[in-house]
């Protein structure tokens, strides 16, 4: 769905941070779930706070390393993407629940395992909203995702699977969620909880639906929503967006 209006990063995974480069255009995990109207930039998480704004950087001053870098990295890919969208630059602070507060006229997502980050953002012209996710699927085993995955979650999408692949798609579940929270976050203040929502696959499909059973906002329970989902080495990645309808 890429072209060149939309920037992601070069993959080469394993990632080890060496030789990725963000901003390239050939198609990070990512960047290949969501159209041309979204620009994605995407690649390894890197240290340091350098690029980012004094108010940004006082966002994560008594943070460990760990998270001072996801949280930069970030930052410096979110600047880039504004600037490849032509948005006047500044910082990109943060309300209390830890959501960024896009410039106007702007919606997007942000997303970080330890190694992998990724924004993605658009002109609200063109787009309601956005949810990213990226997760290390090796993090997962089914004890942890039957806190998040109902029994019938488990039992309709990962009967049937051997070991890795009921791993690979529990994770790509999870992720959804996430990437679900991050999107409702662009349209309500609403928050959901994991049991809140039910995650289908469409079997031979990038695709899966997420149906809420509770009601979000503008959404009503039984509401159901497409994202899409794909794998990169260790990593799973989620997308979910609305676009604006047409006038
Ligand atoms: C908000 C949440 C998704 C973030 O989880 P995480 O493991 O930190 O996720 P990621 O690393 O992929 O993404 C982190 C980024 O998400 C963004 N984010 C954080 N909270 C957010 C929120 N409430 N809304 C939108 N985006 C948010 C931030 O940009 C953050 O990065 P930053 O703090 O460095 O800027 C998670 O804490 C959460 O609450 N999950 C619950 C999901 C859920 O219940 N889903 C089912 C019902 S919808």
């Amino acid at each position: 769905m890429n072209d060149g209006s939309q920037a992601s990063a070069r993959l080469g995974l394993p990632i080890s941070g060496e030789g990725l480069e963000a901003g390239c255009r050939d198609g990070g995990p990512v960047g290949r779930l969501l159209p041309n109207s979204v620009t994605v930039v995407e690649g390894p998480v890197t240290a340091g706070t350098d690029g980012l704004w004094p108010e940004e950087v006082g966002h994560v001053v008594n943070a460990v390393p760990k998270r001072r870098q996801e949280f930069a990295t970030g930052r410096r890919y979110a600047h880039r993407a504004l600037k490849i969208l032509d948005v006047p630059l500044g910082a990109l602070l943060a309300s209390r629940d830890r959501s960024p507060l896009w410039p106007p006229g702007v919606t997007g997502s942000i997303t970080h395992t330890d190694r992998y980050c990724a924004v993605a953002i658009a002109r609200t012209t063109e787009v309601a909203a956005i949810g990213i996710d990226v997760e290390d699927v090796t993090r997962f085993n089914l004890d942890l995702l039957s806190h998040v995955l109902s029994p019938r979650e488990i039992t309709a999408n990962l009967a049937g699977f051997g070991p890795d692949r009921r791993q690979q798609h529990g994770a790509a579940m999870f992720s959804a969620k996430e990437a679900l929270y991050k999107f409702l976050r662009g349209v309500t203040t609403v928050q959901l909880t994991f049991r809140d929502c039910e995650i289908a696959f469409d079997q031979g499909s990038d695709h899966f639906q997420v149906e809420l059973l509770a009601e979000a906002g503008p959404f009503a329970s039984g509401h159901r929503f497409t994202g899409r989902y794909t794998f990169a080495g260790d990593l799973v990645a989620t997308a979910i967006i609305l676009p604006r309808p047409a006038p």
